[in-house]
C-alpha cells in the first residue's frame, strides 16, 4: 500500500503562552513534533508532509534533516484547509493518513490498525470515548451503529454534546477521495472554518464506509495545548518507561521518580536510585547502581560501577569496577579505565584515566592523560588554561601526585615520579624523581602574637 501521510502543524499554540512553536514543545526529551515524525517513519511512508504556519522557519530548521516536505499553510482556515494545501502532493493511489504535530504519543500498532480498516471504498477513524468530552468533536453514528457525522463541539445540540465518544482527529482516507471531497468543503459552520471532519458526512452519504478503531488509552492520542495537558503527557511517558525498564528487570527505586530523556538501555542487577535523569543515550552495564539525583547523558557506564548520589555525567565511558561522587561532575571526553575512582567534588573533562587510577577529593583534572595506578591528591588542578589556548598534562603509571599540586600544562610527570604536595610544577619530572616545588618553610620561634587593639 502506498502511504501518504500528512502531519498538521500550523497552529499557533496561544495557550503554551511561549515564543516557540506549538509542535518543539518536548515531551520525554523529544519535540512533540519529532515523536509524531518517528511513528511517520515507522509507518515507512515515502511521502511524509508537514504543515506548517506559525514559527515555520524554526519548524523548518529543526527538521532540516528529514526526509519531509513542508508545506506552509499561511493563513490556518481550518484542518480541513490545512490538508487541502498538501493535496497536490499526495498520490491519486495512495493512502492518505492525517495525523497531528502536537499528539505526540500514538502507538504506531494503533496507526497500523487504522491503515488496515482502509479499502477503495472505506476510510477509517481514530475515536475514544472521554469521561469528558468538552470541546472535542463528537462522533456521531447511525441507526445501523456506523459513524454518519462529526459536530465540531460548537455547532452541538444539547443531544450531541452529551456524546462521549469524540474524535481525535486522526483518520486514515484513500487519497483519490480525499481529493474528491476537499474541494467541497465549506466554512459556514460556527467557527467560520473548513472542518476536515466534514469528510465523515460526505464518505456517509457517499455510500464510502467509515470504519472505526477506538484508542486502547486516552494518552494515546491527547494532544497538547497548554502545559498542563503536556506535564501529565510526560508523565504518562515516564511511567511507561519505568514500566518498561521494571519489566526488563532494572529496579527503580521510585518509578514515579524516574525520568529518561532519551534512550536508556542497562544490563542485569542494574539499581536506579530516585530522582535520577537520563539524556541521549546511556548505557548502563551489570551489576550498576545509580546513587540519588545523578544526571547521565550520553555516557557508558561498565559493569560493577558505584555512582553515588549527586553526580553528573556527560559523554562518559567508564570501563567497570569504578566508584564516583558522590558529587562528581564528568564532562564531555572523560575515560575511565577499570576500577578507576573519582571521589566528591571532582571534575573531569577531556581526562583519560588508567586502570586503578584515583582522583578521590576536590580537583580539577582536564585536557590529561593519566596512567595505571596514579595517585592524584586531594585539591590537584591541572593549570590546562592560559587564557588562549588549552594544554595537556601527561602523568605517567604509578606516579603519585601530591595535595593542592598545581600542574600547569603542557607538562608531564612521568611514571613512579611522586609530586610533593603543594608544589606548582611547570617542568616535566622524569621517572621515578621527586618534585617539590613550595617555598621553603621557616619556623620563627618567640615571634609576637597579634594582640587586640
Ligand atoms: C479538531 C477536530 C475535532 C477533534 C480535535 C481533537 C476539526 C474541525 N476538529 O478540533 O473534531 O476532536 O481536533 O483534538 O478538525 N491546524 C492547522 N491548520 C489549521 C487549523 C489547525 O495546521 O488551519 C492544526 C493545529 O495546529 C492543530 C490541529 O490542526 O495541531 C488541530 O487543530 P485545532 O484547531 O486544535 O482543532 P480542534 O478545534 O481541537
Ligand atoms: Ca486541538
Amino acid at each position: 500500500m502506498l502511504l501518504d501521510i500528512v502531519i498538521l502543524a500550523a497552529g499557533k499554540g496561544t495557550r503554551m503562552k511561549s515564543s516557540l512553536p506549538k509542535v518543539l514543545h518536548k515531551v520525554g526529551g523529544h519535540s512533540l513534533l519529532s515523536h509524531v515524525l518517528g511513528a511517520a517513519k515507522a509507518l515507512e511512508s515515502d511521502n511524509i508532509n508537514i504543515i506548517i504556519g506559525h514559527g515555520a522557519e524554526i519548524v523548518r530548521s529543526e527538521f532540516s534533516e528529514e526526509p519531509v516536505n513542508f508545506i506552509e499553510q499561511t493563513e490556518q482556515l481550518g484542518t480541513g484547509h490545512a490538508v487541502q494545501q498538501a493535496l497536490p502532493y499526495l498520490r491519486d493511489n495512495a493512502t492518505a493518513l492525517v495525523l497531528y504535530g502536537d499528539v505526540p504519543l500514538t502507538p504506531t500498532a494503533t496507526l497500523r490498525e487504522l491503515l488496515e480498516q482502509v479499502r477503495e471504498d472505506a476510510m477509517s477513524l481514530l475515536t475514544v470515548e472521554l469521561d469528558d468530552p468538552t470541546g472535542y468533536g463528537r462522533i456521531l453514528r447511525n441507526a445501523q451503529g456506523n459513524a454518519s457525522a462529526i459536530v465540531e463541539q460548537k455547532d452541538a445540540s444539547k443531544d450531541q454534546l452529551a456524546i462521549c465518544e469524540v474524535n481525535t482527529g486522526i483518520m486514515a482516507v484513500p487519497t483519490a477521495l480525499l481529493k474528491e471531497w476537499l474541494p467541497n468543503l465549506s466554512n459556514e459552520n460556527a467557527q467560520g472554518e473548513y472542518y476536515l471532519t466534514d469528510v465523515v458526512e460526505m464518505a456517509s452519504s457517499n455510500h464510502i464506509d467509515i470504519n472505526i478503531v477506538q484508542a486502547d488509552d486516552e494518552m494515546d492520542v491527547l494532544g497538547v495545548n497548554n502545559r498542563v495537558q503536556q506535564a501529565e503527557l510526560e508523565r504518562y511517558y515516564q511511567s511507561v518507561q519505568a514500566m518498561i525498564l521494571l519489566e526488563e528487570g532494572v529496579s527503580l527505586l521510585d518509578p514515579d521518580r524516574f525520568d529518561c530523556r532519551g534512550e536508556l538501555s542497562a544490563g542485569s542487577d542494574v539499581t536506579i536510585d530516585v530522582n535520577c535523569v537520563f539524556e541521549g543515550i546511556v548505557e548502563i552495564g551489570n551489576n550498576v547502581y545509580i546513587g540519588p539525583n545523578c544526571v547521565i547523558t550520553d555516557s557508558k557506564i561498565g559493569d560493577n560501577t558505584t555512582i553515588k548520589a549527586n553526580s553528573v555525567l556527560e559523554d562518559t565511558v567508564i570501563a567497570g569496577d569504578s566508584d564516583i561522587g558522590p558529587f562528581a561532575r564528568l564532562r564531555p571526553g572523560t575515560e575511565l579505565g577499570k576500577g578507576a575512582k573519582i571521589g566528591n567534588f571532582v571534575e573531569t573533562k577531556k581526562a583519560k584515566v588508567g586502570e586503578g587510577s584515583k582522583i578521590n577529593h576536590l580537583s580539577y583534572v582536564g585536557d590529561a592523560e593519566l596512567g595505571t595506578g596514579v595517585n592524584v591528591g586531594a585539591g590537584t588542578i591541572t593549570c590546562n588554561y592560559d587564557g588562549v589556548n588549552k594544554s595537556k598534562t601527561t602523568i605517567g603509571d604509578g606516579a603519585f601526585i601530591g595535595s593542592n599540586t598545581s600542574l600547569v600544562a603542557p607538562v608531564t610527570v612521568a611514571s613512579e615520579a611522586t609530586v610533593g604536595a603543594g608544589s606548582t610544577v611547570a617542568k616535566d619530572v622524569a621517572e621515578g624523581e621527586l618534585a617539590v616545588a613550595r617555598a621553603k618553610q621557616r619556623n620563627i620561634a618567640n615571634w609576637q602574637k597579634p594582640v587586640k587593639k
